[in-house]
């Protein structure tokens, strides 16, 4: 993970050095730090932690420099300290990183022999030493050529060097890397997020390219160290929705904002007039189509999931479902007539994109249901499919789940209806129960206190169940994913038929289970499984729809009854509640609700 900046000016760099190191914290918060050229010298200042201890532990504002790099760590090799915090000098060169060093154990071995002194036990430290080698024989460019091809692994790396006080190196291989432009003075970033405050002006470097960064030029070689040309791309901005505004949390705000998610998801794909829906541009003949493959990580594979329980309920189509990380490792059976749908918030998971790329080489379908429009699973996927949720920046994902989980939906309508599946009327009528939907959630967020009250129970307890049948089991999945993530609470989200092969065995006295039943074809065998586990002593809190028919059930510790709408839709609703649940349990537990503990929420290394 981690991100990085690099900026090269007429003037000073380190403020708007660390505000870009804010807005990259999202990639990683372990520890931070800055490196900038004055008077011949590297200017080095790391600590531990946030951007703040940075701030709060040195003098930043009487950092000189007019050049500098900056870097936010999510820990890899060696524990998250300040002598393990980016970036990694030597004498001359100074470096940060974002991606893993294969071969570093190796090219360590090789340079201590050649008399290097490492400091800290990370990758990168190696990467500065093979530079400081490599420049002993070769100018600058080649030894950077040099350099990268003795590299393997993953790398966005922002290079600056004592006695060049007006130029950085940024390379990429693996790893996501922009280039910005701004007046007198040009930028490196980890992505268009960090530099968006300086510059709407943007060029991606692709895989295996390097560039060469000043004040007033820019450069970019490929792998053989051949000038390339690039396009720059100019980017909307939007500075203010990566605001908290009065929310005491972003992830408190991404919840709130998901009816206007999913208002703009429907006015952007549905065409009011004709009641049909707007996916253009589809590049292939639906005749080419007979099956579809989804693949994400966390919550976005929770999105396939659910996808998986839509095409199968409402399309003929064959429908497989795969960890990202599992799937670019598989023998896979590629098939033409497959399409390969690629789920993802930030569209710079490292093992979303390697299945990806793996499926592009072996000249596959690929299509892309992402947030960031810019990102590189966008960029490389033959069509794409935008989520336009906005910026998500709390870690733990909310809107971008229900996002994902509509543009899926949009799409299993339109290929049921193109494929005669789904009669006219049949379609119409869905998506006119669609275009309620962001009032419903509306009113479903209402439910709050209730949930205030009920998350103490999780936080006491030493572990929790969610489960759900057909439609609602990805969303019990989703649930005990926000749980864990943001309480350090253990969750276990389970086929709620499943319970009798193994897992009823850890229903004891007191523990509480969160059942997903709402009046759907599943209801009644969820409600028999929900009795099985209150027999055996679980505190059950049901999750159901608004209905003139009791539950009947005796003993249910709470019930929370979500609006009532078509099954296809009810997934949608039955999220809300299980995010407020995760949401206050971390909220009472005093945690970093945006940052939770070990995670980053771009997650681009394997
Ligand atoms: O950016 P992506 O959607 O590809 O991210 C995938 C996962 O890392 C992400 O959904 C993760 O599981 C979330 N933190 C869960 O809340």
């Amino acid at each position: 993970m981690c991100g990085i900046i690099g900026i090269s000016s007429n003037k000073p760099v380190s403020a708007n050095i660390i505000n870009s190191l804010k807005k990259l914290e999202y990639r990683g918060y372990d520890s931070a730090g800055i490196a900038t050229l004055s008077n011949g010298e590297i200017n080095e200042v790391k600590s531990e932690g946030r951007v703040d201890n940075l701030e709060n532990n040195f003098d930043l504002k009487n950092l000189k420099g007019n050049i500098g790099i900056g870097h936010v760590r999510w820990a890899t090799h060696g524990i998250p300290n300040s002598v393990n915090a980016h970036p990694h000098s030597s004498h001359n060169v100074s470096v940060v990183h974002n991606g893993i060093i294969e071969n570093s154990t190796i090219l360590k071995k090789y340079l201590i022999n050649n008399g290097h002194i490492f400091k800290s036990q990370t990758d990168t430290e190696v990467i500065v030493h093979l530079i400081t080698e490599n420049l002993k024989t070769s100018e600058l460019e080649e030894a950077i050529t040099k350099t990268l091809k003795q590299l393997h692994g993953s790398f966005a790396l922002g290079i600056v060097f004592k006695d060049k006080p007006d130029l950085i190196i940024g390379a990429r291989r693996g790893s996501p890397l922009a280039v910005g432009y701004g007046p007198n003075e040009n930028y490196l970033g980890s992505d268009s997020y960090a530099l968006k405050s300086m510059t709407n002006k943007i060029t991606y470097l692709d895989d295996g390219e390097f560039c060469v960064v000043k004040k007033d030029q820019v450069l970019f070689f490929n792998e053989q160290g051949i000038k390339v040309n690039k396009k720059i791309l100019e980017l909307s901005s939007n500075e203010a929705s990566y605001d908290k505004g009065d929310y005491k949390h972003f992830m408190a705000k991404e919840i709130e904002e998901q009816p206007t998610t999913i208002k703009t998801g429907i006015k952007e794909y549905i065409d009011n007039f004709n009641k049909e829906i707007n996916i253009i541009n589809f590049p292939w003949e639906i005749e080419e189509i007979k099956s579809i493959t989804l693949i994400g990580c966390g919550t976005a594979y929770h999105s396939c999931l659910m996808a998986k329980y839509w095409l199968e309920e409402l399309t003929t189509l064959d429908v497989n479902i795969d960890i990202a990380s599992e799937f670019r490792y598989r023998k896979n059976r590629f098939k033409k007539d497959n399409l390969y749908v690629f789920v993802s918030q930030s569209g710079e998971t490292a093992d979303t994109y390697a299945a990806l790329d793996l499926c592009n080489k072996n000249s596959m379908k690929t299509c892309a249901v992402v947030n960031v429009i810019e990102s590189s699973i966008a960029r490389d996927s033959n069509f794409v499919l935008p989520i336009h949720c906005g910026p998500e920046i709390g870690v733990a994902s909310t809107k971008a789940f229900l996002g994902q989980i509509l543009v899926l939906y949009i799409l299993v309508l339109k290929l049921g209806f193109l494929r005669n599946e789904i009669s006219k009327s049949k379609y119409q009528k869905k998506i006119e129960d669609l275009k309620t939907l962001p009032v419903l959630i509306e009113k479903t967020l209402q439910h709050d206190n209730d949930i205030q009250a009920i998350s103490s129970t999780f936080n006491d307890a030493k572990g929790s169940m969610f489960l759900g049948r057909g439609f609602s089991y990805p969303i019990a999945l989703e649930g005990a994913l926000k749980l864990k993530e943001l309480s350090y609470v253990h969750a276990e989200g389970y086929p709620a038929g499943e319970m009798k092969h193994g897992p009823l065995a850890l229903i004891e006295e007191g523990i509480p289970v969160v059942v997903l039943a709402p009046r759907d074809n599943y209801y009644k065998k969820t409600i028999s499984n929900m009795q099985e586990v209150i027999a055996r002593g679980a505190k059950v809190l049901l999750i159901t729809n608004k209905s003139t028919d009791e539950v009947v059930s005796e003993n249910i510790w709470e019930t929370i009854e979500v609006e009532n709408t078509n099954d296809d839709l009810l997934p949608f609703l039955l999220t809300i509640p299980l995010q407020k649940l995760a949401y206050y349990s971390a909220l009472k537990k005093g945690y970093d609700i945006d940052k939770p503990r070990n995670l980053a929420k771009s997650v681009t290394v394997e």
